[in-house]
């Protein structure tokens, strides 16, 4: 079976950075769940959802055409269809429709599979909120990243403001505490370590130093060499 290291945890706890450099690194394949949730909410913005609000998002999951791709400048790429959709789907507000939609358990049904499907050979590392938990309950490997409330609301102000487009850092701060709110509170797949995870805490942690230890955690159990 193909062997799948799971990292969730909240917003802004760098868990998104470490997975892509983990995946670099080990030559694995990358899933970015939160991406799928965040490309349900735009693909919805952008075609209309007419009828039931739920049933409509849910058709929109099961039928969305997405693809990942690596951008001439070495940056990522998500295109809907034939439409490039990256600066959309990364913007602040369209994390806060995400996670509304995440809360509905059909959204959460219909995108079970596409995520699944993202296990190949050699192996997968996948970044979300309910890997270990839901999505891939017996990976060999989960870790659950956290970060002090304060760093991870600096590190997505720093994040955006690269991108160009950060508000105020506490309105920043007010948007994230609402969303791991809402995203660890729901009902169904809620944001928790899966009782076999690995919490580690990577606040005042360089990034590197955090894939590191997810390195020797994997080597321990035999993943990698
Ligand atoms: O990781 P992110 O910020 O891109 O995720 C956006 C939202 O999607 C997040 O607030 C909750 C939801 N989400 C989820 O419910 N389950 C996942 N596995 C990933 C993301």
């Amino acid at each position: 079976m193909t062997p799948v290291v799971a990292v969730d945890g909240p917003s802004g706890s760098g868990k998104g950075t470490v997975s892509r450099l983990l995946a670099r690194r080990l030559g694995w394949h990358l899933l970015d769940s939160g991406a799928l949730y965040r490309l349900v909410a735009v693909a919805a913005s952008r075609g209309g959802v007419p009828g039931d609000e739920v049933a409509g998002h849910v058709r929109v999951a099961e039928q969305m055409q997405v693809r990942f791709e690596v951008a001439p400048d070495g940056g990522e790429r998500i295109l809907l269809g034939e439409v490039d959709v990256t600066a959309d789907v990364r913007a602040e507000q369209t994390g806060q429709g995400a996670s509304r939609v995440a809360a509905w358990p059909a959204v959460r049904d219909a995108l079970m599979q596409r995520q699944r499907d993202f296990a190949r050979d050699p192996g997968l590392i996948a970044d979300g909120r309910d890997m270990g938990t839901v999505v891939f309950p017996d990976a060999p490997l989960k870790i659950f990243l956290t970060a002090s409330a304060d760093e991870r609301a600096r590190r997505r102000y720093n994040q955006l403001k690269d991108k160009g487009s950060a508000g105020s850092l506490a309105a920043l701060s007010r948007e994230i505490a609402e969303r791991d709110l809402r995203d660890s509170t729901r009902s169904v797949a809620p944001l928790r370590p899966a009782s076999d995870a690995f919490v580690v805490d990577s606040t005042g942690m360089p990034v590197e130093a955090v894939v590191e230890r997810v390195i020797e955690l994997g080597r321990a159990r035999a993943l990698w060499r």
